[in-house]
């Protein structure tokens, strides 16, 4: 990939009589990892090459003196003039200078490399705070990342969903950054489900807004419940039913009580005023 970006300016310092090249190569390196920079350098013998940030020298070579004894420690270069960079943390972004001098030229050729930096944002953390039955506040936080990117939400766009506030502070030693973010959730239209909130690309886990706090319990009319309610009650019909067929009295109250009110009722559907109301007494 290297080469890849090598290979036409290469070609133009070949052809060209060009001192310092135009635009800078490209390279990227993430917070506590590694970088290989590999500078422009023709295949011909070279007195010195020195890498350097403005003015400060990273590492370099010298044909003929020693050098090296004032390199960034967290550097080293290989026998192909790639300088590797390690333990990689912000402030080695920005730009860096290659200076080539060969043998057989009297100009020193000048080249621009551009390391970016980046440190991925941590998984953002989401805490709910419901204020009351109808009222929500959600956060979400994430730290560590690099550069600063805005806390997204993942929420319907809707009046009944405001932002709050954010805030992002950057840690003195890593210099990356922290990001949170609160956002309010009035809760007249119910529960919410499937939201969540990312920055820098990563997302939080799923969440919930304005669950109820109670949710009705589990009826106490469970299946089996039913089921055996069902069969005390068949059990008892037979048992009365059986009872009734051994007895003539019982036979003559099965009729007296198809002329009660209430029975009437049910037959007649509200025909009969006065038996509705009796009806109605009976059920009070
Ligand atoms: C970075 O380089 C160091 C030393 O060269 C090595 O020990 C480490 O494993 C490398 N880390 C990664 C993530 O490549
Ligand atoms: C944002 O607002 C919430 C609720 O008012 C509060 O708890 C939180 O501390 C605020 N955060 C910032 C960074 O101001
Ligand atoms: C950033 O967040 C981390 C982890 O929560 C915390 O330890 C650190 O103090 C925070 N830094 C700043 C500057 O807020
Ligand atoms: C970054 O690394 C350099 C060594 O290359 C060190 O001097 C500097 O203190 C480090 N900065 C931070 C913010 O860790
Ligand atoms: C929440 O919405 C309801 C119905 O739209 C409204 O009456 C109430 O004032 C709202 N509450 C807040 C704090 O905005």
């Amino acid at each position: 990939m290297i080469f890849w970006k090598l290979a036409p300016i290469l070609v133009m310092m070949w052809h060209f009589p060009v001192i310092e090249s135009a635009a800078p190569i490209e390279f990227r390196g993430e917070v506590g990892g590694n970088v290989t920079i590999q500078c422009a350098i023709e295949r011909r013998p070279i007195l010195f090459f020195y890498f350097q940030k403005g003015t400060d020298f990273v590492n370099g070579y010298h044909a003929s003196k020693k050098i090296g004894s004032n390199k960034w420690a967290n550097t080293w270069m290989s026998q192909d003039k790639a300088v590797h960079i390690y333990s990689l943390n912000v402030s080695h972004g920005g730009d860096y200078d290659c200076l080539v001098k060969y043998n057989d030229s009297h100009e020193i050729k000048k080249n621009f490399i551009h390391l970016s930096i980046t440190a991925n944002f941590s998984k953002p953390a989401v805490t709910l705070h419901p204020i009351d039955d109808i009222h929500w506040l959600v956060t979400c936080s994430s730290h560590g990342g690099y550069p600063s990117s805005e806390m997204m939400w993942n929420v319907p766009e809707s009046p009944m969903v405001k932002a709050v506030n954010s805030s992002e502070t950057t840690d003195p030693v890593t210099l990356t950054f922290n990001r949170s973010s609160t956002v309010f959730f009035n809760c007249s239209g119910g529960e919410t489900k499937n939201l969540s909130c990312s920055v820098g690309g990563v997302t939080s886990d799923i969440f919930s807004v304005c669950t109820p706090k109670d949710p009705p319990g589990p009826s106490p009319f469970t299946p089996s419940v039913i089921a055996a309610i069902c069969v005390a009650v068949v059990i008892a019909i037979i048992f009365i039913t059986v009872l009734c067929l051994r007895g003539r009295k019982c036979k003559k109250r099965q009729r007296g009580a198809a002329t009660s009110p209430g029975v009437q009722l049910e037959k007649a559907d509200g025909e009969n005023e006065q038996d509705a109301l009796n009806g109605d007494r009976e059920a009070a």
